[in-house]
């Protein structure tokens, strides 16, 4: 990766967004991230006003406000330095609509810092439905275990902290299905915004084993 990647992370719930972009972290450590979900799940955990009302939104499925996203990602983008032409960093959760998306294109046209690629996590549905059963999450830090896929070391506790594992309270399957349903919405927009402005890539698999080395390989092609 020799020039600045501005990248997004697109996909279902439970598609592997989270997982994928932990590997690209130890991969290109210039890159620097930020999960939607994971700056939501603070506020929630600190109890700020927007933790509040995300909480009810989140535990139905629903997405949060697109004013509320914008401005939280911008704040976020600002904090790590993102706004210049010389930082490398990958979204993982937002934009999820357009007009997130058209949000987003706004504040980084205004700072010379374009995202640069898209990537859509192709997964079946009907493996994500099975996985999500399986996934067990660190919240503090965002690390995500998956009983079957990489469990932790020792059952039902953090590798790094020991601390306990939970289970998100999104992952009932009732909400999942409503979560999934609300996707496959709203990334047919997203998905034409990003193929207009030439940036979008699809990679399809039903492993991250195997969707892994392609993001690695459309990152280092760049
Ligand atoms: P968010 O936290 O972003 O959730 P999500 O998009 O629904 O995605 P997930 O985090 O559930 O899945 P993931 O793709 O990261 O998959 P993971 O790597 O964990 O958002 C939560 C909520 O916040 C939203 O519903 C909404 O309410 C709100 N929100 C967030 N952003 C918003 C926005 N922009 N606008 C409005 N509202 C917003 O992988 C899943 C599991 O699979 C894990 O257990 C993992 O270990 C396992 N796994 C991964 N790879 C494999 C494999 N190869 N084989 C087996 N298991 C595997
Ligand atoms: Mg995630």
């Amino acid at each position: 990766m020799l020039k600045p990647t501005r990248l997004l992370l697109l996909g279902a719930p439970g598609s592997g967004k989270g997982t994928i972009s932990r590997k690209l972290l130890k991969r290109f450590p210039q890159l620097h991230s930020i999960s939607s979900g994971d700056v939501l799940r603070s506020h929630i955990s600190r109890g700020t006003k927007i933790g509040r009302e995300a909480e009810t939104l989140i535990k139905a499925g629903s997405l949060v406000p697109d004013s509320t996203m914008i401005g939280l990602i911008a704040e976020q983008l600002k904090e790590l330095g993102g706004l210049n032409g010389e930082a490398s960093w990958l979204l993982d959760g937002f934009p999820r609509t357009l007009s997130q998306a058209q949000g987003l294109t706004e504040i980084l046209d205004a700072s010379g810092a374009d995202l640069n690629m898209v990537v859509e996590l192709d997964v079946d549905q009907e493996i994500i439905l099975q996985r999500i059963d399986a996934r067990w999450v660190h919240l503090p830090s965002g690390r995500i275990y998956s009983l079957d896929y990489n469990p932790p070391k020792v059952p039902f506790t953090d590798d790094v902290t020991g601390e306990k594992l939970v289970k998100r309270d999104d992952d009932n399957p009732e909400t999942f299905s409503k979560r999934l349903l609300v996707y496959n919405e709203e990334v047919g927009p997203l998905r034409e915004y990003y193929e207009t402005l030439g940036t979008w890539h699809r990679v399809s698999g039903d492993s991250s084993d195997i969707i892994y080395p392609k993001v690695e390989r459309l990152l280092l092609r760049d």
